[in-house]
């Protein structure tokens, strides 16, 4: 197996606690209140599943597939939006992601939740990086604040590649 691409950045094991974190608060939040959680495909495809473990098992679940980056830029339009679908009238929503950038994601996605007749749209985002937001987005859920840096691995891509690695590796800054 050739080495990836980067440097070690968040180990498998502090991923794994604050995940569990996350699950206890997001659950007590909610607590009897009827939920549904959005995963955005294909970046939080880990994350979502190690959180499902933690919610309420009557926990509904959608998966929406969109994407705005090409390699390591963002090309500022979302693709994929108009398939998107959910039952939400009257349900609470947490969208899931991997990232929160630019913003522009998570900012197209929180509108069409709203759209579809969701009661309120949480944000729960494995990182948040610190840079100015194209889009104003506000994460109830932040699993670790990171700097400016080009991340792979635990679903996050670089050009389709590492997701499969279990640890999240930053690339040197300027990639
Ligand atoms: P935003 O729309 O600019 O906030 O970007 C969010 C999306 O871009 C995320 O869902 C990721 O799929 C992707 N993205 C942003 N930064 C990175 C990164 O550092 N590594 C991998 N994917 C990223
Ligand atoms: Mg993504």
């Amino acid at each position: 197996m050739t080495r990836p691409p980067g440097q070690d950045y968040i180990s498998s094991a502090r991923i794994r606690r604050r995940v569990r974190e996350l699950g206890c608060s997001i659950r007590k939040f909610y607590k009897n209140r009827p939920l549904t959680i959005v995963a955005l495909l294909k970046g939080s495809v880990f994350f979502v599943v190690d959180l499902l473990r933690h919610l309420e098992p009557s926990t509904e679940v959608e998966f929406w597939t969109v994407s705005s980056y090409q390699g390591t830029r963002s090309t500022g339009r979302l693709q994929g939006l108009h398939a998107c679908r959910g039952n939400f009238r009257g349900r609470d929503v947490l969208l899931i992601d991997d990232i929160l950038d630019s913003g522009l994601t998570l900012a197209y996605t929180r509108d069409h939740a709203k759209k579809l007749g969701a009661r309120q749209v949480e944000i729960c985002v494995l990182l948040s990086k610190k840079r100015k937001r194209v889009r104003a987005v506000t994460a109830r859920w932040v699993g670790f604040h990171i700097a400016d840096r080009y991340v792979i691995g635990y679903g996050l891509d670089m050009d389709q590649r590492y997701r499969a690695l279990p640890s999240i590796r930053a690339l040197p800054s300027g990639v």
